[in-house]
């Protein structure tokens, strides 16, 4: 099996999905360039396509072009100055209240935003996954900032904008991560 894998692995030519997945996801330089109604749109349904335990899809998402709001929002993160360059960002909330399975709404959560990620890259936008949950100090800095409902936990945000930087493809495949059959 394991043979069989590592063959058909370097038999394979990147295909586009996987070149989307291997160019550098973390842009922290922005054009200004504005980002359209309909980009948004598209970053949304595929956040929204998301696998969900139960199909709960227990999530929010906050998006955010507003400067001032960011700037009060980049005030309250220490790698946050990435949420001025682009101009719009977009959080990503959870809401534990409608998860049937418990404590699954952060993969849940994780999932959309990772799709959010992905599907910015095929558009040719930047992003960078900033923390905020667990963390309970930034929880509740933006729950106070963005008006949240006590039960919404701010999970992740991230800017969205056009690269000013350009970046080559990376490979970060580890073979001595992978285990076949046992560890
Ligand atoms: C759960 C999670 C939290 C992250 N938090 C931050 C963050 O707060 N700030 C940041 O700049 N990058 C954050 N990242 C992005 C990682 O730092 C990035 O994937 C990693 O450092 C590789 O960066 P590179 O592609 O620029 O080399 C986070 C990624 C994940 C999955």
């Amino acid at each position: 099996m394991e043979d069989r894998i590592m063959t058909f692995m370097h038999q394979i030519p990147a295909g586009a999905p996987m070149d989307i997945l291997l160019t550098e996801m973390n842009i922290r330089s922005y054009s200004d360039q504005t980002v359209g109604p309909e980009c948004v749109r598209k970053l949304l349904q595929a956040a929204m396509a998301a696998s969900s335990a139960g199909d709960q899809r227990p999530w929010h998402f906050v998006v955010v072009g507003d400067r001032e709001t960011r700037e009060r929002m980049a005030d309250t993160h220490p790698f946050a100055h990435t949420l001025l360059q682009a101009p719009l960002a977009i959080l990503v909330c959870g809401d534990p209240t409608l998860q049937k399975h418990p404590g699954f709404w952060v993969q849940d959560c994780a999932a959309a935003m990772e799709n959010i990620l992905i599907e910015a890259r095929s558009l040719g936008l930047g992003t960078v996954w900033l923390r905020i949950y667990p963390i309970e100090g930034r929880v509740q800095n933006f729950r106070k900032l963005l008006d949240l409902p006590h039960h919404v936990v701010p999970f992740a945000v991230t800017p969205v904008g056009y690269p000013a930087e350009k970046s080559e493809p990376k490979c970060r495949y580890d073979e001595s991560r992978v285990h076949f059959d046992r560890w």
